[in-house]
């Protein structure tokens, strides 16, 4: 089975999309052709600055290594590298209806406080250049977080809608989302989606040091009454940090609670900045152990990318042929 994720280098990546979608790649790679990428076209669709995302990219790739992506078993790639993810986005808009993008939750987050004049188009078809990363590799599964499930909708859709005009191509994508902490929230604001659009109170970066992360935990907002427990109505910011320690404890939550019956809210965040930390330590050490060979770390990317354009070439070729263009 051919498998594809990936995530924007559009800051330092989170504890969310370790746990929901990261984490979840890793045993995929020992049994399916994996494909892993870093998104730096769906980047650039709201305002930034060259300098920080060179850089990001950089870290994403560092970030992707250290947690356990393995070049000997999946190709690991930068977006931009492969020029066909543009030519196919180009040719499946021309089949996506525009109500379906309209409809598109996270477009309507992203564009809605800035005037129209400022919402470029290219916000707008990120869904379509997202089906085109993913039907360029004519890929089966994608291990995401809850939140691009209305994007790999629309992958679907289009899947079967160019197999409907030009005939059968593209097999029609499904996603793998994790049972638990498909939805990481916000430690300042747990009605929100943790993200790093919100500021840096919101989101824990895996890599960020130490000391900021039992800090941004201590800090983290809690709910009234102080019994631990899951209840996403009535208590969700401890929900959500009772799902993280689980995530990364690897213990049901159910005994968690057991763990923290009749004890303080202080208590249960300062053991769970530890148990984040202790998570990601063993990752610490190889991220620096990579900053020390970025050689190799280029040679991967451009190795990935090489993998990478030889299924996009035979797919576009066919993906043209079938579309009438000579
Ligand atoms: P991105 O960069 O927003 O997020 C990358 C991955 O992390 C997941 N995620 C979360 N999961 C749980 N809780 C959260 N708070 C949270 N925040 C992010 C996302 O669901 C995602 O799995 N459009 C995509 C990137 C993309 C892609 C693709 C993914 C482009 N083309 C093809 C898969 C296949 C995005 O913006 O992800």
């Amino acid at each position: 089975m051919r498998v594809l994720s990936g995530v924007q280098p559009s800051g330092a990546l989170h504890i969310g999309n370790y746990l929901a979608a990261i984490k979840q790649w890793i045993p995929l790679q020992e049994k399916h052709e994996c494909l892993f990428f870093i998104v730096d076209l769906h980047a650039v669709t709201v305002p930034y600055k060259p300098q920080d995302l060179r850089q990001n990219v950089w870290n994403a790739a560092l970030d992707y290594l250290a947690l356990g992506l393995d070049p000997a078993k999946s190709t690991i790639f930068i977006q931009s590298h492969v020029h066909q993810h543009a030519e196919l986005a180009w040719l499946l808009e021309t089949i996506t209806p525009l109500g379906e993008l309209e409809r598109m939750t996270q477009f309507k987050e992203k564009s809605k406080h800035r005037q129209k004049a400022n919402v470029g188009l290219g916000l707008f078809a990120y869904p379509a250049l997202m089906a085109a990363d993913i039907l360029l590799y004519k890929t089966e599964l994608m291990p995401v977080g809850e939140d691009q499930l209305q994007h790999v909708e629309l992958a679907r859709t289009l899947a079967r809608k160019f197999n409907h005009l030009f005939g059968r191509t593209f097999p029609e994508p499904k996603s793998q989302v994790a049972k638990i902490g498909a939805r990481i929230m916000s430690l300042a604001d747990p009605t929100k989606k943790m993200s790093k659009s919100l500021g840096p109170a919101h989101f824990l970066a895996i890599f960020e040091p130490e000391e900021d992360i039992r800090q941004k935990i201590k800090s983290a907002v809690t709910d009234s009454g102080k019994e631990i427990v899951y209840d996403v109505k009535k208590k969700p910011a401890i929900s959500n940090l009772l799902t993280i320690y689980s995530l990364c404890a690897d213990k049901p939550i159910s005994e968690i609670e057991k763990q923290y019956q009749g004890k303080g809210y202080a208590g249960f965040k300062s053991d769970l900045a530890e148990v984040v930390i202790e998570t990601f330590r063993p990752f610490r050490r190889k991220r620096e152990e990579l900053l020390q060979n970025i050689t190799e770390v280029r040679n991967i990317l451009s190795r990935g990318a090489e993998t990478a354009r030889s299924i996009a070439e035979k797919t576009m070729k066919e993906v043209k042929e079938k579309m009438g263009l000579l």
